[in-house]
């Protein structure tokens, strides 16, 4: 396993919009490997293929407490088929590190993919885990958290990626 470079913000890589996987091959079973790896080392929760520079539809959330037993959710091929209310609340992400920011989300989510080794499966998912894996399938559609943000926090924010990068 290896620990993989995340993408910041404004790299134009993260706004491709990744493409379906069409066979879980060892490749894609290796992409996933390495993505656990990187998205742990972080720390972060969820961790989208296109912030590795990887435009296919897979994303992993792990959203255990600290302390708590790892539980690791891999998603290829996600699809959201419900949402439920609306809710607030404050988002990061590993490609704008040090940026913060409330989002209005669905509260619950039901999401059918594949798993790891390609078998099917839906889920419900509730608080952050359905946060995250609405926050990480916006990665798919090359959609960032800065879209969600006012005009001015808007500049504000890619200023300081700017200054961040250089
Ligand atoms: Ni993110």
């Amino acid at each position: 396993m290896a620990i993989l470079a995340v993408l910041h913000y404004p790299d134009p890589r993260l706004r491709h919009v990744a493409n379906r996987v069409d066979e879980v091959t060892p490749q894609i079973q290796r992409l996933i490997d390495d993505m656990a790896e990187t998205m742990y080392a972080a720390p972060g929760v969820g961790l989208a293929a296109t912030q590795v520079g990887e435009p296919v539809r897979l994303f992993l959330a792990d959203t255990a407490d600290e302390g708590e037993p790892s539980d690791l959710r891999v998603f290829i091929n996600p699809e959201i088929i419900r949402k439920g209310p609306a809710a607030t609340g404050p988002e990061g992400c590993l490609s704008f590190p040090g940026v913060y920011e409330d989002v209005s989300r669905a509260s619950t989510v039901t999401v059918r993919a594949l798993d790891r080794d390609g078998k099917p499966f839906e889920l419900e998912a509730e608080g952050l885990l359905a946060v995250a894996i609405q926050h990480e399938y916006d990665h798919l559609e090359g959609r960032l958290m800065i879209d969600y943000m006012g005009p001015l926090k808007k500049r504000l924010v890619h200023r300081k990626m700017l200054r961040h990068e250089s």
